[in-house]
């Protein structure tokens, strides 16, 4: 079978997406962000995020069709995210890919945004080669989400663990948030580090007392840097500020890294990924790298253009279920909440 051709929409959060992709090849991938909009309230306002979406979308879509020089008769379907996220967000993308199937006649695939993370670090394009989807672990951390699972299959997903509270992208906010660093925090905490001390500040490492706890916990994280800051005040100095960044992403990255090498340990495979927004922090690719090298498996991580949300791994998740047949009735809905791995389990 040929590489299904899919024109593939994302706007479950704040950026909104459209990308072209032949199977996982991406011909052109869109990405209007709304980071400078939400950065002003601190963080994603819902209400702000579908208006702007609903501005957005039609424009992406055009983008994408003229980069990829491609028309609407050159597709095989659509593919969108319908969960989980933000629902008047949700709304936009889904609406718009229901309305361009109903003048089209192209066939709609759902696909789950987390799912989409996943299929992000075997995305190829002009610049690198994609690779064959095949089993492995993920630690997939974003600003919603912490979670390792073991990728069987398409489709078939074991959440080995998860956080308990805090996201680790949502630590890295609420932390630059207290050092007055604004918002998104990892991008700015991630730059800082790079010249800090990461054994200036002692802060926690959680739930590291066992192997088999493959939970993540990151309040606990967040408030010891809220007392740090209480106790000595804002950083005086640019390397002050450094070292405490350095601390605070040094025990992040112990945490993620200790409980991935464990996870791997327990379901044996050779075949490592790191996903989602935070997958693009530096010292989380270095740490992991040198995972790799001394326990003996590869590490694929995505291009920093497919860390964060896109709309390219949407077409590619889609693309791999039009191929599999792996398409769901009603092909498409929009859930607040979806879990990975329970099928169908949604509650909208
Ligand atoms: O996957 P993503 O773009 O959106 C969600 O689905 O949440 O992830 C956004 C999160 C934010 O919390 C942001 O602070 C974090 O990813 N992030 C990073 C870095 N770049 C983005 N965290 C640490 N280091 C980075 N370089
Ligand atoms: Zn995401």
């Amino acid at each position: 079978m040929a590489a299904p051709r899919i024109l593939a929409l994302e706007s479950s959060c704040d950026e909104t997406a459209c990308a072209v992709v032949e199977g996982l090849f991406v011909r052109a991938s869109v990405v209007a962000s709304q980071v400078e909009l939400h950065a002003q309230f601190g963080g994603v306002v819902p209400e702000l995020a579908s208006r702007h979406h609903l501005t957005a979308a039609v424009p992406v879509v055009r983008e994408a069709l003229a980069r990829a020089g491609v028309g609407f008769e050159w597709f095989d379907a659509i593919g969108v995210t319908e969960g989980p996220g933000l629902v008047g967000a949700l709304l936009v993308a889904v609406q718009l890919a229901r309305g361009l199937s109903l003048a089209t006649g192209l066939p709609l695939v759902g696909v789950h945004h987390m799912e989409g993370h996943l299929v992000s670090p075997f995305l190829g394009d002009a610049d690198s080669p994609p690779a064959e989807f095949a089993p492995h672990l993920a630690l997939s951390v974003s600003g919603g989400h912490s979670e390792l699972v073991h990728v069987q299959a398409l489709g078939r997903y074991e959440v080995l663990g998860s956080t308990r509270d805090d996201a680790a992208g949502e630590a890295f906010d609420k932390a630059a948030k207290l050092l007055g660093l604004g918002y998104p925090g990892g991008p700015v905490i991630d730059r800082l580090a790079a010249d800090g001390d990461p054994t200036a500040v002692p802060f926690p490492r959680a739930m590291l007392g066992s192997r088999e706890n493959l939970e993540f916990s990151f309040s606990g994280l967040k408030t010891a840097v809220a007392v740090y800051v209480d106790q000595h005040g804002q950083p005086s100095s640019r390397q002050a500020l450094a070292d405490v960044c350095a601390s605070f992403q040094a025990a992040v990255v112990a945490v993620l890294v200790a409980k991935l090498r464990a996870a791997r340990r327990r379901v044996g495979t050779s075949l490592v990924t790191i996903v989602g927004g935070v997958s693009a922090n530096s010292g989380l690719r270095t740490a992991l790298a040198e995972a790799a090298t001394r326990d003996g498996f590869t590490l694929r991580a995505p291009p920093l253009r497919y860390c964060g949300d896109n709309a390219a791994m949407i077409g590619g998740a889609a693309a791999l279920r039009w191929a599999a047949g792996l398409r769901r009735e009603p092909p498409v809905e929009v859930y607040a909440s979806l879990a990975l791995d329970e099928g169908r389990a949604r509650d909208g």
